[in-house]
């Protein structure tokens, strides 16, 4: 399996933008005997601390995929539990996020959600409005072919009522109709990280991770630590990005 294994010095590239697919709770807990929620529960505790080390390197944007608009599949116990961990996290994490000055946000289909989830969302967000630096942005209910069509909707109800020109369509009308617009000019990830030796995008950022570097490593999401995201990171650093071009 490739990996992370490789490290050293990180130099002054840090990626401004970094998404992980958190993988791997479910197979962490079954390794300890454990019910899959408890998995959740210490990947929620990760999130914690990957957050913190992520604004120390300097991150400007860390995207998280908290839940997918796959994942209603589950069952409805665990789908239950999920619903529930954004309120554990901030209630005992907004705070923290404040001291360190990193804003909250959101971006999928939030409605969706129950109430008590929604409340907890929306109120994080409006806590750390004021925050200037990092943006922790949480996927929740989110899935790269449904915020596609969802863009693909707007853009032609635009062209439907003569607001846009088809022919003065571009990758920025794109960029713009979608979730992550909002972060700009750090919409698209530099950086993606997948935990648990999976080797797959399932369905994330399908459109921003045009031209991201990839890592993939065996740790799963409870396990992964500060030490793995660095060893994450200068593995990006060892790459030569081209963006199609010739270096
Ligand atoms: C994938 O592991 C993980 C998820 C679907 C949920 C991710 C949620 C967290 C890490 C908790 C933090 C959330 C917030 C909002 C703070 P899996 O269950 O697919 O693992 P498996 O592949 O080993 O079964």
């Amino acid at each position: 399996m490739q990996n992370a294994d490789q490290t050293g010095e990180l130099n002054e590239n840090i990626p401004q933008h970094i998404a992980i697919i958190m993988d791997g709770n479910g197979r962490w807990a079954q390794k300890r005997h454990l019910p899959r929620i408890a998995g959740h529960k210490e990947g929620m505790n990760t999130v914690k601390k990957i957050t913190m080390s992520a604004n120390d390197l300097g991150v400007k944007v860390l995207t998280l995929y908290a839940f997918s608009t796959e994942n209603w599949k589950r069952p409805s116990g665990e789908v239950s539990f999920l619903m529930h961990l954004p309120g554990d996290f901030f209630d005992t994490f907004v705070p923290d996020l404040i001291k360190a000055n990193v804003r909250v946000n959101v971006m999928g289909y939030v409605d969706r959600l129950p109430d008590y989830t929604q409340k907890a969302v929306r109120e994080a967000i409006a806590d750390t409005a004021q925050c200037t630096g990092m943006v922790l942005n949480f996927a929740l209910n989110y899935g790269g072919r449904a915020e596609i069509v969802t863009a693909v909707q707007n853009i032609a109800t635009q062209v439907a009522k003569n607001e846009l020109d088809p022919a003065k369509i571009t990758d920025r009308t794109v960029d713009e109709a979608l979730m992550t617009s909002g972060l700009a000019p750090y919409s698209d990830p530099d950086l993606l990280i997948r935990t648990s030796g999976e080797q797959r995008i399932s369905n994330f950022l399908l459109w921003q991770i045009a031209y991201s570097e990839l890592v993939f490593t065996d740790q799963l999401w409870p396990d992964f630590s500060d030490a793995e995201l660095k060893k994450c990171v200068y593995q990006y650093q060892q790459r030569n990005r081209r963006f199609g071009g010739l270096k």
